[in-house]
């Protein structure tokens, strides 16, 4: 893959300049789903695919731009000055919004050319985006030598997605593609920024990733609502005493004080607080070598999205449902939901069979190929030559 995307780099810029190699990778979220902006424990690994940037510094004020996964957009070529958002630019203004809040932070005088190729699927809920931000933000970090620390550069990509790019997204994916460890998982406090990593000592399971190839049209703005109802949620709580976040609810102390909320919020906020007393659970239960525990969570996860966060969708339902039916022993949507991606606890002796038997079922119902993949946990964004 390095010698690919340095062949990439010398097609279109046609320079043997000296570059550099980074790795930015995709994430899978394994439990605590939508509950980052409500101040809950997520539990997400990075992955083995995502991103490779070549990049080499030039002595001029000029960026330039390319992806392989956009070859028609071409080489886009902007000035260190010039970096507002245009939607013509699409993949690069991830970029350009990154260099721009990286300038705000250390002197950036010179600029560079950048080709960028990634294996994760596009709009899958594998976090390309946040993958691609952290991808230059690592670089522009090392090469202006600006001293951010890993979550430091986390916080800032994520504003860039919420308030350069639109995007109102929590912190789990930026967070964890900057700080990921090969072979764990994070369990992160978003509402502390303090995390652990946690070995994912699986036995004899695989994570299987299942991509329904269903794009998340609706995701942005369900989104949206989903905080939104959220928020109301949280100011109807707050009538019984100060409260910051959702997830400062445990389960009882959340029953007790819901008799008013309508149905609507009281089952968003069901979810949000149940689903943060299922993160942490399964955590332990992932120490204690528990896996019937933690893929039970697992489940129980998918179904709260489902019923009562209403974020899933027929296709995601029906790999869930599948993926049951032929061995996993705890599946679940992950990410944002309204299509993407499920991820599965599989023991490895069935992983083909499951494979087959998932993708076939699949197809039957909705005349879909999902595509499966085995979850590798990796490092966080870094240089690799
Ligand atoms: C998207 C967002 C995250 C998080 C998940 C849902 O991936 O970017 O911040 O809210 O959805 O858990």
């Amino acid at each position: 893959m390095i010698a690919k995307i340095q062949e990439i780099f010398r097609r279109q810029y046609g320079s043997s300049a000296a570059t550099s190699v980074y790795f930015s990778p995709g994430r899978v979220n394994l439990i605590g789903e939508h509950i980052d902006y409500n101040g809950g424990f997520v539990f997400p690994a990075a992955l083995s695919i995502g991103n490779y940037g070549v990049f080499s510094p030039r002595s001029d004020r000029k960026i330039r731009l390319y992806s392989e996964n956009f070859q028609s957009a071409g080489i886009l070529s902007v000035d260190l000055d010039g970096l507002a958002y245009r939607k013509a630019d699409s993949w690069a203004n991830y970029a350009k919004g990154v260099i721009r809040e990286m300038m705000s932070r250390g002197t950036i005088e010179h600029g560079f050319d950048a080709a960028v190729y990634g294996d994760l699927p596009q709009a899958s809920g594998l976090s390309s985006s946040a993958s691609i931000e952290l991808l230059f933000a690592t670089y522009c970090n090392d090469a202006y030598a600006i001293g951010l620390s890993r979550p430091e550069l986390a916080v800032l990509c994520r504003k860039v997605e919420n308030e350069y790019i639109g995007v109102n997204c929590g912190i789990m994916d930026q967070f964890v593609i900057a700080n990921g460890k090969k072979d764990h998982a994070l369990l992160l406090d978003c509402a502390t920024l303090l995390f652990t990593a946690v070995p994912l000592d699986l036995d004899d399971h695989s994570i299987v990733i299942c991509n329904s190839k269903v794009k998340r049209g609706l995701v942005d703005s369900k989104y949206n609502e989903r905080r939104a109802e959220c928020d109301a949620a949280l100011a109807l709580l707050s009538k019984h005493g100060s409260l910051r976040h959702l997830c400062d609810l445990d389960p009882a102390a959340f029953e007790a004080s819901a008799v008013d909320l309508p149905d609507v919020l009281y089952r968003r906020a069901k979810h949000a607080v149940t689903e943060n007393a299922r993160t942490k659970g399964a955590a332990e239960q992932l120490k204690n070598h528990d896996l019937a525990g933690f893929g039970g969570a697992m489940n129980a996860s998918h179904d709260s999205l489902r019923d009562d966060y209403e974020v899933s969708c027929p296709e995601l339902d029906r790999l869930v449902d599948l993926a049951r039916e032929h061995g996993a022993i705890g599946a679940r949507m992950t990410g944002a939901g309204f299509g993407g991606c499920t991820v599965n606890i599989v023991p490895k002796a069935l992983v083909p069979a499951f494979t087959t038997a998932v993708t076939e079922g699949y197809y039957r119902t909705y005349g879909l190929l999902a595509e499966v993949y085995l979850a590798a946990p990796s490092d966080g964004t870094r240089k690799v030559v």
